[in-house]
């Protein structure tokens, strides 16, 4: 039995960081950041103290106004983030605890902007194996803190921004519908090329001031590797995923990419030969919101009806890890 999403949802918190509000914090303008990388604006929490848990109450309220299934329904929670409330426990059963999703089980995934799609891989599994029936996908984070908003880390905080993203999993009985594969891969001999390079505190005796003047409580990223390696693996995770399922990419309706860099989602445009209407794109709103991307990507792609019944949809992110990662769906409306 295959699994489908059966919809899908995502929020952003009210304010706004634009690229002149960045001009006002570090030596940037907004011509080299939207040269470089697309973005105009991204959302923040700003001084509210939220984290991805309440992020994710928003836009799981947005879905369950959307369908017929009942909150009490769900029997699963895979909950991916990079930007955990706490260190202990995960973010998920935070936010089961918010929801009143009291004792169903939760699972968290620390997969980076990889996240969304190593979670419906995992909620797909379930459904496959009859476990479960109603999976509660979530991708959530809050970046916008713990970015070094000044001229020394203006490579990556121009990038990151907040969201939230929600999806029903479920199965169903139409053959070949749904998700039909996904391609899960990581390489950790790139770990220092993106992430906090903070020590955890199971490291004995290694967080200290030394860290923070250092300034390694702030996520960190090596802006050319990671460029040189995302546009190498995105098409390369397209491919398997497409010959895995005998289809070409001029099968493809959409490919839905993570939303990383915009120059490296044209990279993989032209890498793939396809139109430029054909690979989504709203980078320019959102920034990078990692684990949320592929999910708020999705949602808008649905909400502009850029996405009709049996249309083959790729789903395809990379990122810290470096873990790259694509799930290749039959879109099932029902
Ligand atoms: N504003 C102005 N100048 C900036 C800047 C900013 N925000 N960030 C860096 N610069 C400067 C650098 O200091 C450097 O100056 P120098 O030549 O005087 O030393 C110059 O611009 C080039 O820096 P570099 O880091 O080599 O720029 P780049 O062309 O590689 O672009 C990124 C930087 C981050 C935009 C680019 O590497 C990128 O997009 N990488 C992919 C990152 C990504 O998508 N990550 C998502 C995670 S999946």
């Amino acid at each position: 039995m295959n699994s489908y999403i059966k919809d899908i949802s995502y929020y952003v918190p009210e304010k706004i960081i634009t690229n002149n509000d960045l001009e006002k914090l570090m030596d940037t303008s907004d011509e080299w950041i939207t040269s470089r990388t697309g973005i105009k604006q991204r959302h923040s929490v700003g001084d509210n103290p939220l984290g991805p848990s309440d992020l994710a109450v928003e836009s799981t309220k947005k879905l369950f106004d959307k369908i017929d299934v009942k909150l009490e329904d769900i029997d699963f929670v895979i909950f991916a983030t990079s930007s955990p409330d706490t260190y202990v426990p995960g973010s998920g059963s935070i936010f089961q605890h918010k929801m009143g999703l009291n004792n169903i089980g939760v699972l968290d995934i620390r997969q980076g902007c990889c996240g969304f799609v190593y979670a419906i891989s995992v909620a797909d599994q379930f459904i496959k194996a009859g476990t479960y029936k109603n999976i509660l996908v979530v991708g959530s984070e809050v970046q916008t803190t713990q970015l070094d908003y000044d001229t020394k880390g203006r490579g990556t905080a121009i990038i990151f921004g907040d969201g939230a993203t929600s999806a029903l999993v479920r199965p169903t009985k139409s053959k070949g519908k749904g998700i039909l594969s996904s391609h899960l891969h990581s390489d950790g001999k790139y770990i220092s090329e993106l992430g906090t390079m903070v020590p955890s505190p199971v490291v004995k005796g290694l967080i200290n001031k030394k860290n923070i003047d250092n300034r390694e409580h702030h996520i960190f990223m090596n802006g050319r590797e990671v460029f040189r390696h995302a546009v190498k693996r995105f098409p390369d995770v397209i491919r398997e995923g497409l010959s895995y399922n005998n289809l070409n990419i001029e099968d493809v309706g959409l490919v839905i990419p993570h939303q990383a860099n915009y120059r490296i989602t044209q990279a993989v445009q032209r890498s793939l030969k396809v139109e430029e209407n054909k690979v989504f794109s709203n980078i320019h709103k959102y920034g990078n919101t990692t684990a949320a991307s592929v999910g708020i990507a999705l949602s808008e792609a649905i909400e502009q009806n850029r996405i009709k019944d049996n249309d083959i949809i790729v789903l395809v992110a990379f990122g810290a890890g470096f873990y790259w990662a694509s799930s290749i769906l039959k879109w099932h409306n029902e």
